[in-house]
């Protein structure tokens, strides 16, 4: 058990909501999660099913200028929802670290990336120039980019992109953060970059006794790299578990078909990838009743009219499902594990 103190993130009822010539574009529609010390929490969805949203608002890249939100996000015992915009910027760079799928986003073109690195902790601590270029070539080594006092003078664009990424990860960590926000951080990167990328995070959140949050539309990239696992359909969280609760007992036909479309690499070609038919609802006109139904396979009448909420009968995996738990025990074991 981890002690209560370790309690990093608790976020209430969260909702944000974009007004737009459309519609009002309900991108996250009342989720509720913790994060504590030591942690790495896989959010899992389809592209479109709000996971950047919420993590761009926790961190205060979406505000009311933008967006109707409400809730709580309570960081470090604070209520980041209600801080001033200034205060808030100086825990996003040191007490929240961020990064992208896209390292371009966060590295500027024009700068070496050893001073990009200094400079940001120059922005959040008292030192001198020449420590923070130390540290900047310090952390470089530490994410593993060779010869890293050479490298630190050099610009992104000479890096390749598994190094622009470790030098994005350098960036959000060399002030040492509480909680890493990792958005699709290895998507444009090929299997075995990707792979040493996740392995790096994990090695630094236990170096740095930090937290990690890992959003991905991959739930097979997450497998071996997250304590706890968050499905995300729809602006709303539609399973949450342990890793293992989500593999092994998944109870939401959504998980179930996200578990299908790992691919398999024991399988024949022609079984290996089983896509979710249909496509992701407009978060303008989401379906009533369970939003997933006009594409669940075992939708019924109570479906289309009364919304699922999220129970969980062991007190801590928990799914938003009509289905009986024995339906859901059966159907996952003989459509999902037993899959061929
Ligand atoms: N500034 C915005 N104005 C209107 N809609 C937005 C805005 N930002 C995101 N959205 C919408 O919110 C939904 C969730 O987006 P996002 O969180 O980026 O999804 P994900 O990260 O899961 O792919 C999408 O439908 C997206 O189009
Ligand atoms: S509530 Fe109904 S439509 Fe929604 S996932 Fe469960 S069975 Fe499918
Ligand atoms: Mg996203």
């Amino acid at each position: 058990m981890i002690a209560d103190n370790d309690l990093l993130l608790r976020v209430r009822d969260l909702k944000v909501h974009f007004p737009t010539a459309d519609g009002l574009v309900k991108a996250v529609d009342g989720i509720s999660f913790e994060i504590r010390r030591g942690q790495t929490l896989g959010v899992v969805g389809e592209s479109g099913s709000g996971k950047s949203v919420s993590f761009l608002t926790i961190m205060g890249l979406i505000t009311s200028r933008q967006a109707q939100i409400s809730g709580e996000v309570i960081f470090k015992g604070r209520d980041l929802l209600t801080l001033p915009v200034e205060e808030m910027r100086h825990i996003r760079g040191k007490e929240m670290g961020m990064v992208f799928q896209d390292p371009m986003t966060s590295l500027h073109p024009m700068y070496r990336v050893g001073d990009q690195i200094a400079e940001a902790v120059l922005t959040h601590q008292e030192t001198t120039k020449k420590a923070a270029a130390a540290m900047a070539v310090d952390m470089l080594g530490r994410v593993g980019i060779s010869k890293p006092a050479e490298s630190a003078r050099r610009y992104p664009h000479e890096f390749s992109g598994g190094m622009r990424q470790r030098a994005m990860i350098a960036m959000s960590l060399v002030l040492n953060p509480d909680l890493l926000i990792a958005d699709e951080p290895t998507t444009a990167l090929d299997v075995t970059v990707q792979a040493q990328i996740l392995d790096l995070i994990d090695r630094l959140k236990s170096e740095f006794n930090a937290a990690v949050a890992i959003i991905t539309h991959d739930l097979g990239v997450v497998a071996e790299h997250c304590d706890d696992i968050q499905v995300m359909y729809a602006g709303r969280i539609v399973e949450t578990g342990t890793n293992r609760d989500l593999f092994y007992r998944g109870r939401h036909p959504y998980t179930w078909g996200l578990l299908q479309s790992i691919p398999r690499l024991d399988a024949e070609e022609s079984h290996r990838l089983h896509p979710i038919k249909g496509l992701p609802p407009s978060l303008i006109f989401v379906p009533p009743g369970c939003s997933f139904h006009p594409r669940c396979p075992y939708a019924f009448d109570r479906c289309r009219t009364e919304e699922p909420r999220l129970a969980s009968p062991d007190g801590y995996h928990a799914s938003a499902c009509h289905l009986s738990d024995d339906d859901k025990e059966r159907i996952f074991n003989e459509k999902v594990l037993n899959r061929t």
